[in-house]
């Protein structure tokens, strides 16, 4: 579990989504950094997510997510980012993974875009808890629209998070998996948690 896997899943599917890009970041709105293959490769044993289901990756950067899913479980995927730049990027990568139409990339600001037929939503870390709070407003909109059980899976590390989801009452958690610093080769442990949208 170390960055050789990170490498290695990148080259069994074919893409670049390795090296992090925070040319665009500001207060409210993250640079780009992957979720470590190893935290996907839990994600993926918990077994939430079925072949059925649409989702989404809110700030896809370039891609990791949808690849990954797509590749081990089948699932649709649409990935959202502001970054234009960093879309070519999964474009590209796209091309190389191998367009079989279950992809999509959507340029838009997360707080814009909400698809009323996904169910599943991915978030690490894209955006601050103010932008979040409007997104979750959003989807809480399309679940009005279009009534469905909704999962939501927060990867995250950060005192701006820890502190704010166990406040958040819209969210019912139903799953937390703890990842040590030693497993994700970071300075500091970090948390999946998924939660259902009550
Ligand atoms: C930490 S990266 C996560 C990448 C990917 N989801 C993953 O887990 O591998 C955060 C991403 O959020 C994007 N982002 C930041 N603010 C955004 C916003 N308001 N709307 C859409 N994307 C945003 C950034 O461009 C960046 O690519």
């Amino acid at each position: 579990m170390n960055d050789s896997n990170d490498l290695a899943w990148d080259s069994k599917l074919k893409v670049y989504t390795e090296i992090f890009d925070y040319f665009e970041e500001d207060y409210q709105n993250y640079g780009y950094d992957p979720t470590p293959y190893v935290v996907l490769e839990e994600l993926v044993k918990l077994n939430l997510i079925k072949k059925e289901d649409v989702v989404v990756d809110y700030g896809c950067g370039k891609g990791r997510i949808g690849f990954f899913l797509n590749n081990q479980i089948g699932c649709r995927v649409i990935g959202v980012d502001h970054s234009e730049r960093l879309l070519n990027v999964a474009s590209k990568n796209l091309e190389r993974y191998g367009d079989n139409g279950e992809i999509t990339f959507v340029h838009s600001k997360a707080e814009e875009y909400v698809p009323d037929e996904a169910n599943i939503f991915y978030f690490f870390n894209p955006f601050s808890t103010k932008i979040f709070r409007q997104v979750l407003k959003r989807i809480e909109e399309s679940k009005e629209r279009n009534p469905r059980e909704i999962l939501i899976f927060f990867y995250y590390s950060t005192i701006e998070y820890i502190t704010y989801l166990p406040t958040e009452r819209r969210l019912e958690l139903i799953k937390s998996v703890h990842f040590s610093e030693e497993v994700i080769l970071d300075r500091v442990p970090a948390k999946l948690d998924v939660f259902r949208l009550k």
